[in-house]
């Protein structure tokens, strides 16, 4: 009894990544820091333009000026040889949405920056893999583009999502990779022509649709119980990357009922530390409970309220603009997901 006590509370306090002195590195305020941004964009020339703020002509620049820092630690300054020194042979991969490509093209850039004289790269596409490599030090950054984690199967029927099944080609992609980061959340909530399935199912039940934080929830456990009885941990690390908030109505953010803001256009700067939702985003609480529940806990990098105080932080206008109208939900790069990588960073390196 005892002991499955221990254990229990052992599991619950392992999942969030801290520092190796116990501080808890998501808790903490942007400061102005005129060593940034990490890295010029313009560099890299492989970020996706739907990413280059600053190329695509966003004029307000202190936005790029903001670092993490954590109330009662620092973090470790990122150190890209440091990187590929320890990933020497191995791959690091991120498996999601665009949030995942959004990180993944971030983490690509930083490496490549940080490397004098800057080394050669590769980068192609195979179907829904990307492959980043940097030949001369055998290392392989890649993002596989899977924005539910469980199957959707072509059938006669239609497309069917089905909440307890992952593919055979991706358990064995997973479990090749040294370092794997996990996203996925905002393609439940698609519907009409957006929506990548038209019928969920779980075991022999076929539903025409269900509350998405349940499906959402069930698809959470089913990637949950893959890692418990598949992933070595001596060969594979696991992180979570926690639900990346959105700044599409300015509700969600500022209490002053005469501010102009509709959303996060013409936002220029960060909110203050404190002015966090008091209540966790369901999404994310869901998230936390299936953490909570695993064997192997993935560790979860939790960016989800340091991200929330960077309305200023999104492409709005400045990303593929036009017709594809104002982007509230991805980020700028350089910019928010470099301190999510540091947040890995310091993960990978202080273990
Ligand atoms: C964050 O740190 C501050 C200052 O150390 C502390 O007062 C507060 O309780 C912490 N918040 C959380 C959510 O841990
Ligand atoms: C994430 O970090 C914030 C800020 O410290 C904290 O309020 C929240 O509880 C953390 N979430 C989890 C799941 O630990
Ligand atoms: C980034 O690089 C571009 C092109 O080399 C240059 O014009 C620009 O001034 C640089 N920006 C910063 C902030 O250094
Ligand atoms: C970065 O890491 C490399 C390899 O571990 C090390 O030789 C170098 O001193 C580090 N650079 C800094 C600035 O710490
Ligand atoms: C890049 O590749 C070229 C051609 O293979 C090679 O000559 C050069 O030394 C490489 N550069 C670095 C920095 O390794
Ligand atoms: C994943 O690797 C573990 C051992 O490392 C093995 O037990 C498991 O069968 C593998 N799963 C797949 C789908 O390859
Ligand atoms: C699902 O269907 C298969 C074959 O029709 C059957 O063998 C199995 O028992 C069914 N499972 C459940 C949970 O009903
Ligand atoms: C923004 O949120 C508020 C409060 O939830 C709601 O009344 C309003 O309709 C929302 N605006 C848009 C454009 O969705
Ligand atoms: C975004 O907000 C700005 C004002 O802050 C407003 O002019 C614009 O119409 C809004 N765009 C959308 C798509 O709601």
């Amino acid at each position: 009894m005892n002991t499955v006590l221990v254990l229990m509370l052992f599991v619950v306090s392992a999942y969030q990544v801290h520092n190796t002195a116990g501080c808890d590195v998501s808790n903490g305020s942007w400061v102005y820091d005129d060593s940034y941004p990490l890295y010029n964009a313009s560099s890299c020339s492989f970020i996706l333009k739907a990413f280059d703020c600053v190329g695509n002509g966003r004029p307000d620049k202190d936005y790029l000026k903001y670092r993490w820092q954590p109330f009662e630690c620092n973090l470790p300054t990122f150190n890209g040889t440091d990187i590929l020194m320890r990933f020497k042979g191995k791959s690091i991969m991120f498996v999601g949405d665009s949030l995942s490509s959004n990180q993944w093209q971030s983490l690509a850039c930083m490496v490549y920056t940080s490397i004098t004289p800057q080394p050669n790269y590769t980068l192609f596409r195979q179907g829904e893999l990307s492959t980043f490599a940097f030949p001369e030090y055998n290392v392989q950054l890649l993002f596989s583009r899977n924005p539910l984690l469980v199957d959707v199967v072509s059938t006669k029927v239609g497309r069917v999502l089905k909440l307890d099944s992952i593919s055979l080609e991706n358990q064995k992609l997973w479990n090749e990779t040294s370092v794997v980061i996990f996203d996925t959340w905002h393609w439940w909530l698609h519907v009409g022509r957006k929506q990548p399935w038209d019928l969920i199912q779980v075991g022999n039940q076929t539903y025409e649709d269900m509350d998405r934080l349940v499906a959402y929830e069930k698809a959470l456990n089913t990637w949950a119980k893959w890692v418990d009885s598949n992933v070595d941990l001596a060969k594979t690390k696991v992180f979570f990357q926690g639900v990346s908030p959105d700044h599409q109505n300015a509700s969600d953010w500022t209490l002053n009922p005469k501010s102009e803001a509709m959303n996060c256009t013409a936002e220029s700067e960060p909110l203050p530390a404190g002015s966090e939702n008091p209540s966790a985003h369901p999404a994310e609480q869901v998230a936390e409970k299936v953490l909570r529940s695993m064997l192997k806990p993935a560790s979860l990098l939790n960016v989800t309220t340091l991200s929330h105080l960077r309305k200023d932080g999104h492409p709005s206008v400045y990303g593929l603009g036009g017709s594809r109208g104002l982007d509230c939900t991805h980020w700028c790069l350089s910019g928010v997901p470099d301190t999510w990588n540091v947040l890995l960073y310091a993960a990978l390196t202080e273990s």
